[in-house]
């Protein structure tokens, strides 16, 4: 039966709804009116609080200064339906959802969206996080197709959502990876159709479940009795890539493809906790694929929300679900080496109130040598964040969380990290490290539960910290740096880059820190990732109303920023209704990447059709017209 429910809520608000937070405490109220009273102290609240705390500690002060660093005239916040890049730059469609991957495969049907069969040979839909890997001077992009907009996809259907098993099929397809060889010709990059490298990972796909969760009870089903085998990957929103050539897809928000045939059906609190729930968010696969039926299997959510590596240059591998790197809403994987060579994975789990995370494997990373299972074990820890700029890593062990075993905890691993009074965050969503500088950031992108409301565990969400502003709609990218210059050290320092906010419409901690003007206001940051230079690339996710307290920020966008200066300027607009996520360069950084995802998600978009066309995810190149270095 079709579902159904609003089709083109968030994740989020969907969530919210269907399987709301614990009712606000009296604490919470005391909370809420203390930042009230915060809040009238100013804007320096955020970063200038910070840098007023910091003192002459380590980390660089920010003050506005135009080094000569960026290689571009900003571009102006608009509501165009379509990209807009700086002067001197031009930019280009490489693979949009529909795509033909093969010449056999069929050519994109606006009119129907196409089929099952043939969703499975196109490149997917909603494009996300990507990373660009290159075999003997091949080309070969490894790109996330985190979800799909049913309204979209099945525009052609009365209900706008799937109304039979192939409309199921097809939804499924459209979800996963897509990994495709890619050619520059005459300087427009394209996909390579037929190329051996081409390949769909759909939710479908078979995968290796790995690490200390592997073959635990609870991830056991009727069809894999031995837990230690799955079918398919979804959600798979930002990603990572490995110095040894893997990439890392991140699965998201997995709990909203579950589903109960039952409605008496009671999913237990461990469930609950993820969202999962009796109803999903429009995708209707339990009615094709009865593994999506918790009150059949209620197991089968337990085997989804890790960390995916799969090696994109054999397509006959099979991609291996890492439980080591904890089951949660997972945003990105960002990989370091450490300088005692252990590999250290920086994840945040992206939903109000929920925490930032890091791995360290057991083993070390040795150039050349096999690399193969280094994700296989290792330490999770969880970050604690203290008002005096200083913070810690908490290791999540059975005896830290009173959890039976490590396996519990990679499963649980949001059980296990409020068991230690993690710092609950504003949903935690890209994290990058700096190549020139031992030093990482994360986009904490918004949270309007701040100081309001506890997160789904019941874990308060005060206002201090690196979540300075209740009801905190504009976002702020906190950094720290890892006591020692060791990013296996479990103390740090941190600041805030930026506290995102619109000085054109606020006067207070609401306008931003004194890095944002009305030049570059925007809200929301989201994907995040430094160029080989060190210049901070940023995306936005956010509110393209450009209106109200988002007035003059116009559509989602890309901003560059200076983590020397502290200085932000906006590189690209994004056409309506879009998210800008995702971003990979070509080695000789000529040419930049960038997904834009759902334009039109609420139907007003013919991006990049024009016309009456339906609007589609794609991804862009970006190069200067000089053919210079880009950015
Ligand atoms: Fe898929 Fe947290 O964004
Ligand atoms: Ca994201
Ligand atoms: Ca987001």
């Amino acid at each position: 039966m079709p579902n159904t429910l609003p089709t083109e809520q968030s994740f989020d608000e969907f969530d919210e709804i269907n399987y709301p937070r614990p009712e606000i405490s009296d604490f919470e109220k005391v909370v809420d009116r203390a930042m009230s009273r915060r809040a009238l102290l100013g804007r320096g609240l955020g970063l200038g609080a910070a840098a007023f705390v910091m003192g002459t500690t380590a980390l660089t002060p920010m003050t506005a200064r135009a080094d000569g660093r960026f290689g571009f005239t900003p571009v102006p916040a608009n509501t165009l339906d379509t990209v807009t890049v700086p002067d001197g730059y031009s930019w280009h469609i490489v693979a949009k959802w529909g795509d033909p991957l093969w010449s056999d495969a069929a050519n994109f049907d606006e009119a129907t969206t196409g089929t099952g069969a043939t969703q499975e040979r196109q490149f997917g839909d909603n494009n996300d996080g990507m990373s660009l890997f290159v075999d003997g001077g091949r080309t070969i992009l490894a790109v996330n197709n985190e979800y799909t907009n049913r309204s979209i996809m099945y525009h052609a259907r009365e209900t706008k959502l799937p109304e039979n098993a192939d409309d199921v099929r097809k939804g499924k397809a459209a979800h996963g990876v897509s990994v495709v060889e890619v050619a520059r010709n005459d300087g427009v990059w394209g996909i390579v159709k037929d190329s051996h490298y081409n390949r769909r990972i759909t939710a479908d796909t078979p995968m290796m479940i790995t690490g200390p969760a592997a073959g635990h009870d609870l991830l056991k089903t009727s069809a894999d009795r031995s837990g230690t085998t799955s079918l398919g990957t979804w959600n798979n929103c930002g990603n990572g890539k490995t110095p040894w050539g893997t990439y890392l897809a991140c699965e998201e928000n997995f709990n909203g493809y579950f589903s109960s045939s039952d409605p008496e059906y009671k999913p237990s609190a461990e469930l609950s906790r993820y969202g999962v729930g009796l109803k999903d968010w429009g995708y209707a696969w339990a009615t094709a694929d009865e593994r999506f039926d918790i009150s059949k299997h209620p197991n089968e959510p337990n085997r989804a929300g890790y960390i995916v590596e799969i090696d994109p240059l054999d397509p006959t591998s099979t991609p291996k679900k890492r439980t080591a790197l904890g089951r949660f809403k997972h945003e990105n994987a960002e990989v370091v080496i450490a300088g005692n060579g252990h590999v250290v994975v920086y994840l945040g789990d992206d939903e109000r109130g929920e925490f930032l995370y890091k791995f360290v494997s057991n083993g070390t990373y040795s150039a050349g040598g096999d690399n193969t299972d280094l994700l296989e074990d290792g330490s999770i820890f969880v970050a604690k964040f203290a008002d005096d700029m200083r913070g810690e890593w908490v290791e999540l062990t059975p005896a830290a969380t009173g959890m039976k075993s490590q396996a519990e905890i990679c499963i649980h691993t949001r059980q296990a990290a409020s068991a230690v009074g993690a710092t609950t965050m504003d949903r935690p969503e890209w994290v990058a490290a700096n190549p020139n500088k031992v030093e990482a950031y994360c986009c904490l992108t918004n949270n309007k539960n701040r100081g309001k409301k506890p997160n789904k565990g019941g874990d308060k969400t005060p206002v201090g910290g690196p979540n300075p502003r209740a009801g905190n709609n504009y976002g702020q990218i906190v950094r720290w740096i890892p006591d020692n210059g060791d990013h296996t050290a479990t103390g740090f320092a941190w600041d805030l880059f930026v506290t995102a906010g619109n000085p054109t419409v606020h006067s207070d901690a609401y306008a931003g820190s004194k890095n944002v003007t009305a030049d570059n206001t925007f809200n929301s940051p989201d994907g995040l990732a430094f160029d080989s230079t060190g210049m901070l690339w940023i995306q936005t996710d956010g509110k393209y109303s450009n209106a109200g307290d988002f007035a003059n920020q116009g559509n989602n966008q890309m901003l560059v920023g200076d983590p020397e200066t502290g200085e932000i300027h906006r590189f690209m607009v994004g056409p309506n209704e879009c998210e800008v996520t995702g971003i990979s360069w070509s080695p000789d950084r000529k040419t930049v990447f960038v997904g834009l995802q759902h334009p039109g998600e609420k139907g007003n978009s013919h991006f990049p059709g024009g016309g009456s066309s339906l609007p589609r995810s794609v991804v862009i190149a970006i190069q200067r017209d000089d053919g210079g270095l880009v950015g």
